[in-house]
């Protein structure tokens, strides 16, 4: 045999042989750092090919088998995935200072005229001031009580509609009533006007808008993954295109109804929210020291755009669904199992950290800028801590004071320490007030021929920031007359 038939007989051991030794290296590399376990990668690509559809999902599974804090490569990219409540704690109360920024994502960044919203912003100053404008004026208690009669007036307009719709007795897209009403009362408080009263705007194009901006703000970019050749990626599959797409109608919208607010001689029924921000700016005009501009009040309507409308909607819309496979459950639905049947279990992954200094976790290295994404969805299904906890439950609730704001690690909808939700009141009242009422109006059926265990509880796959249910709730409504 010549030399060369011979080194290609021999070239797949010669690959092994220096695979197993990359992997050596790598791993005595680990050790040294001792970072957090990491599955097994693939050249360029690192973890990406092991998430799938649903990547709370796929965490949780990787996380069974190798321990609550994992670290993955998404392309170039290393992620820090927790899955336990103890760990979470550890991100999210001892360590919070040193974990709370954002990752300086491209996406959002442009959504967000280069981070000057609250949510997506880097920790810091400009963070501290935005947050509390937001926590004191603008999702404060008092503030949310003076919408009162918009929630009011929209859910008894829905409820009008539901019991017209009665009569025939027909099956309606449940789905779509609860997302129409959420975006009608964050519309009207944030922008002061009803959909009707929008020229340019209909309601489709604010779902489909909205939805765009979810989609935006949850991805990286693949020149973010794979630097130098990703940006290939981003022109081939519409990336940068879709991105600049949705700005500009965002602008467009966000800069519509600024100006519809500073016309003069407007009339208004009540401060709205973009009458509250531009009163700040005109003050900070006043005291000459401006830091308010409207492009600043632009990002922080992204913000209410982004978590006003889909996350109550899809509260009420997974308990309806829930609810509807239980009618026992559904019977004996009072206000104040409502509110319980509200604490559902359905936040997905948090908002994604970045650390900012480094900090043990069980007792991995965790360094400065390493993304942090806590599995919320796998922490609220954790046998450790959950009795039976595919199952939706919501008695588990009652005379049990497990706090949903934060404080306790097992259960985070609105997540916890300094980046926690702020419009947490904003969102309980609104989905609270709309479960409430739909079932105390209403029995709620099945189209005939349809089974309890027919009901679709698949969630809908992709990046996202919110867990949407896969397919739309069909129902028909039975008006209750109280006897
Ligand atoms: C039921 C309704 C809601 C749910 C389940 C929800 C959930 C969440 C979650 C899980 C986070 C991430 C927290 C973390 O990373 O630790 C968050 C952050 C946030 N939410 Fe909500 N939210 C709701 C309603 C609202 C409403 C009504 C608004 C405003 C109108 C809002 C505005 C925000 C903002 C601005 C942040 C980012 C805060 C920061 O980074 O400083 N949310 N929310």
């Amino acid at each position: 045999m010549g030399f060369f038939p011979a080194l290609i007989s021999w070239l797949p051991f010669l690959l092994i042989a220096l695979l197993q030794l990359f992997k050596k290296k790598r791993q005595a590399k680990n050790e040294l750092n001792h970072l957090p376990p990491s599955p097994p990668k693939l050249p360029i690509i690192g973890n990406l090919h092991q998430l799938g559809p649903l990547p709370h999902s796929s965490i949780r599974q990787l996380s069974q088998k190798y321990g609550p804090v994992l670290l993955l490569k998404l392309g170039r990219i290393p992620v820090v995935f927790v899955s336990s409540a103890e760990a979470a704690r550890q991100v999210m109360k001892v360590n919070d200072l040193a974990s709370c920024s954002r990752p300086p994502l491209a996406g959002i960044g442009k959504l967000t005229y280069n981070h000057l919203d609250l949510g997506f912003s880097p920790y810091g100053d400009y963070w501290r001031q935005i947050r509390k404008i937001c926590v004191l004026e603008l999702f404060s208690v008092k503030r949310v009580k003076s919408f009162r009669f918009v929630r009011e007036e929209e859910v008894a307009s829905l409820m009008n509609s539901l019991s017209q719709l009665s009569c025939s007795a027909t099956p309606l897209n449940l789905t779509s009533k609860i997302f129409t009403l959420t975006g009608s009362i964050i519309f009207r408080v944030a922008f002061g006007k009803c959909f009707e009263e929008s020229d340019d705007f209909d309601r489709e194009r604010f779902y489909e808008l909205i939805h765009d901006a979810e989609t935006v703000a949850a991805r990286f970019s693949a020149e973010e993954c794979f630097p130098g050749f990703g940006w290939i990626l981003d022109k081939l599959n519409g990336h940068n295109e879709r991105v600049e797409r949705v700005f500009k109608a965002l602008d467009k919208f966000f800069q519509g109804v600024i100006d519809y607010h500073l016309k003069p001689g407007r009339t208004k029924q009540h401060d709205d929210i973009i009458d509250v921000m531009l009163g700040i700016e005109k003050e900070q005009i006043e005291q000459g020291h401006v830091w308010l501009t409207k492009t600043h009040i632009k990002a922080v309507l992204l913000n209410i755009f982004l978590g006003g409308v889909d996350t109550s909607a899809l509260v009420v819309n997974w308990a309806m669904a829930e609810l509807c496979r239980k009618p026992e459950l559904m019977k004996k639905s009072t206000k104040r199992s409502s509110k319980h049947c509200r604490k559902q279990r359905k936040t997905p992954m948090l908002i994604s950290r970045e650390v900012m200094s480094h900090f043990k976790l069980n007792g991995y290295n965790i360094y400065p800028k390493t993304m942090i994404q806590i599995n919320a969805w796998a922490i609220a299904r954790d046998p450790k801590y959950w009795e039976n906890p595919e199952e939706f439950c919501p008695e588990r609730f009652i005379d049990n004071n497990i706090d949903f704001k934060g404080q306790d690690f097992e259960f985070l909808p609105f997540g916890a320490g300094r980046r926690g939700c702020p419009g947490i009141y904003m969102g309980t009242v609104t989905s609270e007030l709309l479960l409430a009422n739909l079932l105390y109006c209403f029995d709620w059926k099945l189209p005939d021929g349809m089974k309890e265990e027919d009901v679709d509880m698949e969630e809908q796959g992709g990046h996202c920031l919110t867990l949407m249910k896969k397919t739309p709730l069909v129902l028909v409504p039975i008006e209750y007359i109280p006897s």
